[in-house]
């Protein structure tokens, strides 16, 4: 029998999907950087449908690539050439919220705006969220060990996870869903499998944690001459404000572009260097508080030219737009090389002066627009113009190499930087991983070529 027969034999002929016009948009990322080929699609429905896929793709010796949301900006999960594409949409239940503990069980393939939803009304809230919401999925976020917006108060995706559920190369289930605060009996498997990008597990289900609803939400948009400026106010904000959620950069050449793609009104008058967006979000309104302190920080970061604030829901909607529309902006201008690095603070201000210069000069006359998470020196990277991604990426990963910078924030290493990986980790690291990949998936099953180069 083939592959094919036996997965429909196993999940279901419906949910085997072959057809060039279905399978094709599981075969490409939406920034169209990564393209490959599927030999099927598959859907399966819970944990057991994973394991049967699992064990006939291992006998098959056939290569399985999960896909959630496919928002992934390293193409971790676009197949290259016949491998099957596993899809996760079907697992999308969201079991009971257990209020107490401010835990919920989800199914891999729930989007971050499903979990949203079922959890707001009941006074809880998740700690990660970002621009692509609608279609990232849980199991992807863990995957990916996503950041976003909100880890200058809630951290990563891996400090919301409390257990999860997941199915091993050769199929074998492994659930650590029923976490205990506290649980020492060894391996830390839950962590191990967070942030692995598909390469050891294929994620099925994840206990995550939630927080209460900060219902009050205040967003001001900050204009400055400096990106030092930036880095100034945003360092007198965070002892003052408690209430601090979110602090987000972007530039004058990204506003730029992100007003022309949108036609949205300039937001505030005149142009300006920096932009800080931040966000306060607290159980009473913290619009004082976060008028107050920007008086102060006023006076005190000179560079700080201009604030506009966001009070009501629309208001903050629109402010944020600025920031989150920077994505499909940058995407509407061709297709970018797109890097996602941290870099300490005491290199960020030299750090966003000098990128456009390194990737100038792999590139000549390319177009690099800088946004991003400022609290955790995570800076977007996209260079527009140039077809040379690998010369670009070079070039800007050695140089944040060099100032002890991690070339993967938040995004994976993926596809597209196995290449680079030695810049942010050392020999032994990289052997260690290995060791742990082989162990689990000896046939080289899940996801080949992510990570590591093979
Ligand atoms: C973001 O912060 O908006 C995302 O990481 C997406 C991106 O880098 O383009
Ligand atoms: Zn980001």
């Amino acid at each position: 029998m083939t592959l094919e027969a036996d997965l429909s034999d196993a999940i279901g002929e419906r949910h085997v999907l072959i057809d060039p016009s279905v399978t094709a948009s599981y075969e490409s990322d939406w920034t169209r950087r990564f393209v490959g080929h599927a030999r099927c699609v598959v859907r399966p429905g819970d944990i057991r449908d994973v394991g049967s896929v699992l064990q006939l793709c291992s006998r098959h010796g056939v290569a399985v690539v999960t896909q959630g949301g496919n928002t992934g900006l390293v193409g971790g999960s676009v197949p290259r050439g016949g491998e099957v594409v596993l899809s996760t949409s079907r697992m999308g239940d969201i079991g009971p919220v257990d209020v107490v503990t401010g835990q919920v069980t989800v199914g891999a393939g729930v989007t971050l705006t499903a979990l949203q939803q079922a959890i707001r009304p009941l006074g809880l809230d998740f700690g990660v969220d970002f621009a692509a919401r609608d279609s990232a999925t849980i199991g992807g976020l863990v995957s990916t060990n996503a950041g976003g917006e909100r880890v200058l108060r809630y951290g990563t995706m891996r400090q919301q996870v409390v257990g999860l559920e997941a199915v091993l190369a050769d199929g074998s289930p492994l659930s650590r869903l029923e976490a205990l605060p506290k649980e020492n009996t060894g391996y830390d498997l839950v962590g191990l499998l967070t942030g692995s990008e598909g390469t050891l597990a294929v994620i099925t289900a994840v206990r995550v944690r939630l927080w209460p609803l900060l219902a009050h939400r205040t967003v001001a948009l900050l204009a400055l001459e400096t990106t030092g400026a930036a880095l100034e106010a945003l360092a007198e904000l965070k002892p003052r404000l408690g209430s601090l959620e979110a602090a987000e950069l972007f530039l004058a050449d990204g506003l730029a572009l992100v007003r022309d793609h949108t036609g949205l009104p300039a937001p505030m008058a005149g142009e300006h260097v920096a932009y800080l967006l931040v966000e306060c979000a607290d159980r009473v309104d913290p619009s004082e508080a976060l008028l107050e302190a920007l008086g102060e920080v006023s006076t005190l970061v000179p560079g700080l030219v201009d604030i506009v604030v966001g009070e009501d829901a629309r208001s903050r909607r629109d402010l944020w737009r600025y920031r989150e529309a920077h994505t499909e902006s940058i995407n509407a201008n061709g297709v970018p090389v797109k890097l996602d690095v941290a870099i300490p603070h005491s290199q960020l201000e030299r750090a966003l002066e000098e990128l456009p210069g390194i990737a100038a000069a792999a590139a000549p006359g390319a177009r690099t627009i800088i946004f991003g998470h400022l609290n955790e020196g995570n800076l977007h990277v996209n260079v527009l113009g140039t077809s040379d991604h690998q010369g670009v990426s070079e070039a800007v990963l050695r140089y944040v190499a060099s100032l002890h910078g991690s070339i993967s924030a938040e995004h994976g290493i993926g596809r597209a930087k196995t290449q680079w990986l030695s810049l942010s980790r050392s020999a032994t690291e990289i052997a260690a991983m290995r060791s742990i990949k082989t162990a689990l998936d000896p046939g080289q099953v899940l996801n080949p070529g992510v990570i590591f180069k093979d």
